[in-house]
């Protein structure tokens, strides 16, 4: 469950070609990031993927089912967390459950305790700081049921001290909830700290540049952000952006 396929998707606001013939594959399990210049149409994908918008042309598969148009059927999290200031903690973090059946509160209050939220269960949001906020949107997307969880742009709000823990701390969970993922990013450090897979969007309008499957081992700690390899591929990636917007023939 959670294999996502996107076919030939295009995509046109007033003219303006957003996303053009855009084709991936998302395996069960797997972190994919898209990683894009700002207004390459990575949200707009994601308006797609979630049924908020139809596309012009093209399908979105999920699990072998068309669900091009429909809503509900991914867990989407998008850039600002997005939590109603009127519940508390452990209400928003139920809220995907509960939209579609029962929450499982036991689990939800572990997952909070994990996320290094003890004790402010029964707060409202405004108590929190903007990391804490990121991590209770989190496990509300994770105790969703749905089985594809895509992530706009969520830590780019974040300094980054708190965006690097919150890297570390989204790679335990996950390790620990396989599921899978379809993340969106302008951050290449980001995208390379946290992938399986990378895939660049070129710019207006977008199609994939360029697709890269990151080798590093599992568990990742922040001590890989400073090795060769890892500044080795930060090049390869930065190369194969900037060349991209400058026209000039990318390497595959
Ligand atoms: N509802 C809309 N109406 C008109 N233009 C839109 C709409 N949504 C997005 N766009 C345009 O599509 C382009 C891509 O936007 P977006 O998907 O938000 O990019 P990104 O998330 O990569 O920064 C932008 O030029 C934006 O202005
Ligand atoms: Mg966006």
């Amino acid at each position: 469950m959670g294999h996502l396929e996107i076919k030939r998707l295009s995509k046109s606001f007033d003219g303006k070609e957003v996303l053009k013939h855009l084709s991936l594959q998302v395996e069960e399990g797997e972190f994919l990031t898209i990683l894009g210049p700002s207004g390459s149409g990575k949200s707009t994908l994601f308006h797609l993927i979630g049924g908020l918008i139809e596309p012009d042309q093209g399908e979105i598969i999920l699990d072998s089912n068309n669900i091009t148009g429909q809503r509900g059927l991914i867990s989407y999290m998008p850039q600002q967390p997005a939590l109603l200031p009127w519940r508390t903690v452990i209400d928003n973090a139920m809220l995907g459950e509960e939209l579609h059946g029962k929450a499982d509160k036991e689990k939800a209050v572990e997952m909070i305790q994990k996320a290094g939220l003890a004790g402010y269960e029964d707060s409202l949001p405004d108590a929190l700081s903007g990391g804490m906020k990121q991590r209770v949107a989190f496990i509300r997307a994770l105790l969703s049921p749905q089985s594809l969880i895509c992530l706009d742009e969520p830590f780019s709000a974040l300094d980054d001290f708190t965006r690097l823990e919150m890297h570390q701390w989204l790679l335990a969970i996950w390790a620990e909830y396989k599921r899978t993922i379809l993340f969106v990013t302008h951050n290449i450090d980001e995208a390379l700290f946290l992938s399986d897979r990378i895939i660049v969007l070129s710019a207006n309008p977008s199609e994939i540049a360029n697709e890269y499957k990151i080798p590093f081992k599992r568990p990742r700690n922040k001590e890989l952000l400073l090795t060769e390899e890892f500044l080795e591929w930060k090049r390869k990636l930065n190369k194969s952006i900037f060349q991209r917007q400058d026209g000039n023939e990318t390497d595959h």
